[in-house]
């Protein structure tokens, strides 16, 4: 071991403040020797009742305490704050910045000489992740696994049948009692969401980025080789603390840009970007938003799974998983970096092998060509926009049409399903005041639903545009993260009915059709959204939040602090 470990500097003390430190522990019945010198191993757990995806987080912490005693070090679990994606008002998003302290604060004030993560549901990740990226010491991640396929009737459903049932009930074409058996039938074992929706894109990219063990993404909760990988992290996050294989020496440019390109090849959800954007700028590497479109440009999608394909995150782990698509993109991704398995990108995959070529397809036969994520640019979105073009109508990646203006997304639920908004299959649909600042949290709202008349017709997309997110299992010619956003002062902001608005995909282009001198007139009478709640923690957002192109992280949480506790009050 070439480093002291930093639980020395607690449990190693003489006198009485050694005493203090090893005594209250030992109230939980821990022998003498756990206290000499063993690497001491936090186990970040995001378990909470309130956050069902990862309601067996309990469960899996226990497998890996199992595998941390086994390698000679000192498991100890402790709880950080959970965010419930379904649950958590008014948006888990608004939160994810808060959790990511208490993750930050945790692992740094306590005798912790690695960490192992343990997330699911959509911020879970992202949060503990950002916040381990400012302690940087040794951090494995354990995701915890997606649902099995849900099943209604004989037919298997996830997530995104969610949009399908409630568009079939608006319609009619449900009724309550079949409503309620879907709910039982999509939710039926431990997980989360069983599509490539922002958990599963979010469990992708910690195995790209290698900062989990190989198959770590897909495999389903409630299969037992989940507790096997999590009790095999237990184990190797001890030869990690032995190595000092720290978070930073993992988490280059490399390996960021690797996970851009998986993410591309296996569809993965938009919230990628804002998530990826705010972990780079903790571990204080360069990333922008240009990234995401030019790396993935070049990278069909190899992955066949809902929503931009057919199958699910089950049948995804049976075909063999992220490791397949990693081999597959080998010509393309950084293969000789270093990842927590102490061996390289290649060295990790090379062994892989496909196991169903319907479910993870090849670069000689991509499922789709056109795959990643596009980012549009012009005096509506002056740092940017994203849209997922493989969720999208190709025949709407260049469209012309008149906007239909929400200012917010009450004034979008009260007006939407009027027989007489002014809308037609041309129409472009704006809302805005759903970004990080305007909502705020920047909430899952830009699939906007489409207007009743217009289902009825049979009308199933059109051009939608918002400074919020969308889920990441939702689908549509959506533009989102419109940068800067309506309540920063944003072009958005002074859209109005009727203005032509116009995008290109191929172009990378969004242009709003009305004079700069026109819009100075529009900004003399544009009052700002009111912003003010007063007090808390939600106006320390306001007031710090970063705009979506930096990946909403809050001004003074980028970069980190390192490991030192610079006070010592004992
Ligand atoms: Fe938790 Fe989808 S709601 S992952």
């Amino acid at each position: 071991m070439s480093k002291k470990l930093r639980s020395r500097d607690w449990f190693g003390r003489e006198g009485k403040d050694g005493f203090i430190y090893r005594a209250w522990m030992k109230n939980q019945g821990y022998p003498p020797d756990e206290f000499e010198g063993k690497p001491v191993i936090g186990i970040c757990n995001t378990w909470s009742e309130l956050t069902p995806c990862n309601g067996h987080f309990r469960d899996l912490a226990e497998s890996v305490k199992r595998g941390v005693w086994e390698a000679g070090g000192f498991p100890l679990e402790f709880p950080v704050m959970s965010l419930g994606e379904t649950i958590i008002k008014p948006t888990a998003m608004l939160f994810r910045n808060l959790a990511s302290m208490d993750a930050e604060e945790s692992i740094r004030g306590n005798p912790i000489d690695g960490v192992v993560l343990l997330g699911g549901c959509d911020k879970t990740t992202p949060s503990i992740l950002m916040g381990a990226a400012s302690v940087d010491i040794p951090t494995i991640f354990v995701s915890g696994g997606p649902m099995l396929n849900g099943n209604f009737r004989g037919r298997k459903i996830a997530t995104s049948d969610i949009w399908r049932f409630s568009e079939a009930y608006r319609k009619g074409d449900m009724n309550k009692a079949d409503m309620l058996e879907g709910e039982a039938a999509m939710c039926r074992s431990s997980g989360h969401c069983a599509v490539m929706g922002t958990a599963s894109t979010m469990a992708c990219m910690v195995e790209s980025l290698g900062v989990s063990l190989p198959t770590n993404a897909a495999i389903p909760a409630a299969d037992s080789r989940r507790k096997v990988l999590a009790h095999m992290t237990g184990r190797r996050i001890v030869d990690m603390v032995n190595e000092d294989l720290r978070l930073s020496k993992v988490l280059t440019r490399k390996a960021f840009e690797n996970a851009i390109m998986v993410n591309a090849a296996i569809g993965g959800s938009t919230n990628f970007v804002v998530h990826l954007l705010a972990i780079a700028g903790r571990i204080g590497v360069k990333l922008d938003l240009e990234d995401f479109d030019h790396l993935s440009n070049n990278i069909p999608l190899l992955a066949n799974i809902q929503p931009s394909g057919k199958y699910m995150m089950e049948e995804f782990y049976y075909a063999g998983g992220l490791p397949v698509v990693m081999k597959e993109l080998l010509s393309k991704i950084h293969k000789d970096i270093v990842t927590v398995t102490g061996q390289t990108v290649e060295e990790n995959v090379k062994d892989a092998v496909c196991y169903d070529d319907e479910i993870i397809a090849t670069l000689k036969k991509p499922f789709k060509t056109e795959s990643g994520l596009a980012v549009v640019k012009g005096n509506l979105a002056k740092d940017g926009a994203i849209i997922k073009p493989s969720a999208a109508t190709p025949e709407l990646m260049v469209h012309k049409g008149k906007a239909v203006v929400f200012e917010t997304i009450e004034d979008f639920h009260a007006k939407i399903n009027d027989p007489d908004l002014p809308v037609d299959k041309d129409s472009v649909l704006v809302l805005k005041n759903v970004g990080p600042k305007g909502y705020p949290g920047m909430a899952e709202v830009g699939n906007m639903g489409m207007p009743k008349k217009l289902l009825d017709a049979g009308v199933t997309d059109m051009v939608r545009i918002s400074d919020g997110r969308m889920s990441g299992t939702a689908f549509g010619t959506v533009f989102l993260h419109t940068s800067p956003e309506a309540a920063a002062g944003g072009v958005l902001a002074l859209v109005k009915d009727g203005d032509l608005i116009e995008v290109d995909v191929p172009k990378r282009k969004i242009h709003l059709h009305v004079s700069d001198q026109e819009l100075e007139e529009r900004r003399k009478n544009w009052k700002p959204y009111d912003l003010k709640y007063g007090r808390g923690y939600v106006q320390l957002y306001i007031d710090h939040v970063q705009q979506a192109n930096l990946g909403a992280d809050l001004d003074f949480l980028s970069g980190g602090s390192g490991d030192e506790v610079k006070r010592d009050s004992h």
